[in-house]
């Protein structure tokens, strides 16, 4: 039997080794964790539809400049992607407080941030992943300054890009967390947005209603997740059904 190699199993992926050298299969499960995985479960479709949508997402970055790991949608729960080696932050971009900055700040959820906020956290779930100061980042050698430079830059364009995609279908986007990988061509090293970007890893707010279209509708038991990125998926026109595969025959007279 066939078999290949599984080279990396997280929480809600798991990568497989690639087809050619530098690429990578990222199979997206069902499984849903959240508080550094103390609550769990497992929510069918979930995987089907973060595949897509973070599909839709990097194509669209990929698009209009802003590098991705992304190559290319296998089936319905895989995509190839280049590999690369992944930088051990979760960067995050704040447009409106909520979640940990408005508990912190002691600030209303939906507030309007000024700008938009920046912050990073070290990847390390035995730690909860916290939160680190640039001098740390630096310090510790997990990015150079030029890196940091370079990820604000691609983390604003991500921001920009998704905020107005969002804002075309009624949605706000509040906030998001992206993971950036460094690919070596040689000697020479270039950023890329990895990981996924889909409603597991963003605040997505109805602008008309506030209703909650992200997986805080799994933290903070809101209701059906399946259902609601279903809503986000059908609004984007990614919704699987919205795709023919095969055209229907036509009477050629
Ligand atoms: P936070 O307000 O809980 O810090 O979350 C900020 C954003 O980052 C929010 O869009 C959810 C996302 N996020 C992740 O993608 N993974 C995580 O582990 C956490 C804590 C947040
Ligand atoms: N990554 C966090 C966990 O595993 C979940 C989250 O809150 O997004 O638990």
């Amino acid at each position: 039997m066939a078999r290949r190699k599984k080279v990396y199993e997280g929480k809600a992926k798991i990568m497989y080794e690639g087809p050619e050298p530098g690429t990578l299969v990222q199979y997206f499960k069902d499984d849903a964790t959240a508080f550094n995985a103390e609550k769990r479960a497992t929510i069918e479709g979930k995987g089907v539809l973060n595949n897509r949508l973070s599909e839709f997402f990097m194509t669209g970055l990929n698009a209009i400049g802003v590098p991705t790991h992304f190559i290319k949608r296998l089936n319905m729960r895989e995509q190839l992607i280049r590999q690369v080696e992944i930088i051990p932050l979760e960067v995050i971009v704040r447009n409106f407080a909520a979640g940990s900055m408005a508990k912190r700040l002691g600030m209303d959820e939906g507030t309007a941030l000024p700008r938009p906020i920046i912050e990073f956290s070290y990847k390390d779930d035995a730690l909860g992943d916290p939160l680190v100061p640039e001098e740390y980042i630096i310090a510790f050698g997990w990015a150079s300054q030029q890196d940091l430079d370079d990820i604000v830059a691609l983390a604003l364009r991500v921001n920009d890009f998704m905020s107005g995609v969002m804002f075309g279908v009624g949605i706000k986007l509040v906030d998001f967390k992206i993971e950036i990988g460094r690919i070596w061509d040689g000697e020479f090293m270039r950023l890329v947005v990895a990981d996924e970007i889909s409603p597991d890893s963003c605040r997505l707010w109805d602008i008309e209603t506030g209703a909650h279209l992200d997986k805080d509708v799994f933290r903070r038991d809101l209701g059906n997740l399946t259902d609601a990125y279903t809503e986000v998926a059908r609004r984007l026109g990614v919704m699987p059904t919205n795709v023919t595969h095969t055209p229907k025959p036509t009477l050629i007279n």
